[in-house]
């Protein structure tokens, strides 16, 4: 994708740096400076063993080079879908904007 001359490209491939945890950790920081409410909100999408999606918000508790952390029920959907099937991806939507896209499995 090609940016437009003069304007403010935002967020580029080129500005993000090579570190996504780092990134992500950055933009948290920013947000809670910044007063946005639940900056750790993110969207967590999970599938049954049959392939079944659902998707739902979390609030993300802990980052580092395993992944994101998150708090649950392992008796609510999504404990049962990840004891099923550990594949999900999570999208963390700091100030009701998603920034980003992360897939992953239960650890
Ligand atoms: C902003 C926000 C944050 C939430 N954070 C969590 C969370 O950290 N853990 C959790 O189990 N549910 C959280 N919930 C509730 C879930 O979105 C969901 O409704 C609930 O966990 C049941 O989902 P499930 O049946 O698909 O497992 C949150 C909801 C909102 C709106």
């Amino acid at each position: 994708m090609s940016d437009t001359p003069g304007r403010d490209p935002g967020l580029t491939e080129a500005s993000l740096g090579p570190d996504p945890i780092a990134a992500l950790r950055a933009w948290l920081e920013e947000a809670r400076a910044g007063g946005v409410a639940f900056p750790e909100a993110a969207a967590l999408a999970t599938a049954d063993a049959r392939g079944r999606p659902a998707v739902r918000h979390v609030l993300v508790k802990g980052i580092d080079e395993r992944g994101l952390a998150f708090y649950t029920n392992r008796d609510s959907g999504k404990g049962r879908h990840l004891a099923e099937n550990p594949n999900a991806a999570i999208a963390p939507c700091i100030g009701g904007s998603s920034t980003g896209r992360s897939r992953g499995r239960d650890r």
